[in-house]
C-alpha cells in the first residue's frame, strides 16, 4: 500500500489490516528535518504503528545528507523493515526547498542522501534494507538517465510512480517506462527490486501488471478510496454491504478518537466518510449529516441511529 499523506496512519492502517491487508505498508512521509526538530513529536506521530501493520516501511525526506543521516539512525531502532526516501513529492514548498522530485534534478544530492541514509542505519547498529520512490521526471520523462543513476546506488528496491512531477496526477500513468525501469535494471545487473506505481486500483489488477511488465512488485494508492478490500486477492474482490462498512467506519471512528484524542484534527476523518457511507438509498442525505459532524462522538451518536434504520 502507497504511502498517503493524510491518509494512510496508523489508525487506517489498521482497518485495511483489519478487511485485506497488503504485504506492505508505508507510513506517510515524514521530514527527516522535522524529526529532529523541536516540534519532533508531531512528526513522529506520522511514525507510530502497530504490530498488526508489520512490515511496515518508513518513509523520510529531505535532501541534507547530515539530517537525512541523523533521521535514519533515530527511525532505524522503530522496528521498521526498511526505510524508504521521498525521491517523487511534486508539491511545490517540497521541491522549492530542493526536497522530494526535485532531487530528480540534483542526482549528487540524491546519491548523498541515499548513502547517508545507509550510514546512519549502519550507525545504529542494525541493517535494514534501503529504498527510494521516485517519478519519471520533473518536467520530462527521464527515465533512461534518471533510473540508471538511481540504480548505480546499491539500493534494494526502487518504486516507480509512471508519471512526471509536473503531470501530478493528470494524466494515465506510463507503465511502458516502468517496464523500461526492469529492463534497465536487468541489462545493469543489479538486485533492485522494482515496483510499480500509477492507477491499479486492487490486487487483480496489480498481478496483472506483474505479469505483464515483470515487476517485482506493485503499489496501490487511491485504489483504497473505491474499495477497501483492494488489497483482496481473489477473484471477485469482496466488496463491503452497507452495514458492514458501518460497522468498520465505527471502528475507524473510534480508534481515531482514543490514537489521536484532540492531537488530530476531526476533519481528517471526514475524508473517508465517502467511503463507507454509500450503496443504499438516501446515502448521500446520510453523508450530508456527517460531513456536519464536528466530533468523534457526534459521529458515532449519527452511525448508532443510520444502523437502527438500516
Ligand atoms: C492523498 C495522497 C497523499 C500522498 N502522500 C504521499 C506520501 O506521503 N509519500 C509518497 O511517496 N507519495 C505520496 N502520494 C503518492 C502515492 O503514494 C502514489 O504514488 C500515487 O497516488 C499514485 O498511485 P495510485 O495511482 O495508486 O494512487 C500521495 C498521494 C495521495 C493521493
Amino acid at each position: 500500500m502507497a504511502p498517503l499523506e493524510g491518509v494512510s496512519d496508523t489508525v487506517f492502517r489498521q482497518i485495511i489490516v483489519s478487511t485485506a491487508k497488503p504485504d506492505l505498508f508505508f507510513t506517510e512521509f515524514t521530514s527527516a528535518d522535522g524529526l529532529l526538530s523541536r516540534g519532533s513529536d508531531a512528526v513522529s506521530e506520522n511514525l507510530l504503528f502497530s504490530p498488526p501493520e508489520a512490515p511496515i516501511i518508513a518513509q523520510i525526506w529531505g535532501n541534507n545528507p547530515d539530517v537525512m543521516y541523523e533521521a535514519a539512525k533515530l527511525v532505524a531502532g522503530r522496528g521498521f523493515a526498511g526505510i524508504d526516501i521521498n525521491m517523487g513529492c511534486p508539491d511545490k514548498t517540497v521541491m522549492k526547498n530542493g526536497c522530494g522530485a526535485s532531487l530528480i534534478d540534483t542526482p549528487e544530492t540524491a546519491a548523498s542522501v541515499i548513502r547517508a541514509v545507509k550510514n546512519g542505519i549502519r550507525d545504529a547498529g542494525t541493517t535494514l534494507p534501503v529504498s527510494v520512490k521516485t517519478r519519471l521526471g520533473t518536467r520530462s520523462r527521464v527515465t533512461d538517465t534518471w533510473i540508471p543513476f538511481l540504480l548505480g546506488q546499491e539500493i534494494d528496491a526502487l518504486t516507480v510512480h509512471g508519471r512526471t512531477a509536473r503531470e501530478m496526477s493528470n494524466v494515465p500513468a506510463h507503465w511502458d517506462d516502468i517496464g523500461r525501469a526492469v529492463r534497465i535494471r536487468d541489462r545493469m545487473g543489479v538486485r533492485t527490486n522494482i515496483i510499480g506505481n500509477g492507477d491499479i486500483r486492487d490486487a487483480r489488477r496489480a498481478l496483472e501488471m506483474y505479469g505483464r511488465y515483470q515487476v517485482d512488485g506493485v503499489m496501490i494508492g487511491r485504489g483504497i478510496f473505491q474499495n477497501l478490500w483492494a488489497f483482496d486477492r481473489s477473484p471477485a474482490p469482496h466488496q463491503g454491504t452497507p452495514r458492514e462498512l458501518i460497522r468498520i467506519m465505527e471502528r475507524h471512528v473510534t480508534l481515531f478518537a482514543e490514537t489521536w484524542g484532540s492531537r488530530k484534527s476531526y476533519a481528517i476523518l471526514k475524508k473517508f466518510y465517502k467511503l463507507y457511507i454509500h450503496g443504499f438509498h438516501g446515502a448521500s442525505d446520510w453523508r450530508v449529516r456527517f460531513m456536519a459532524t464536528t466530533t468523534p462522538a457526534e459521529a458515532l451518536a449519527l452511525l448508532s441511529e443510520l444502523s437502527s434504520e438500516l
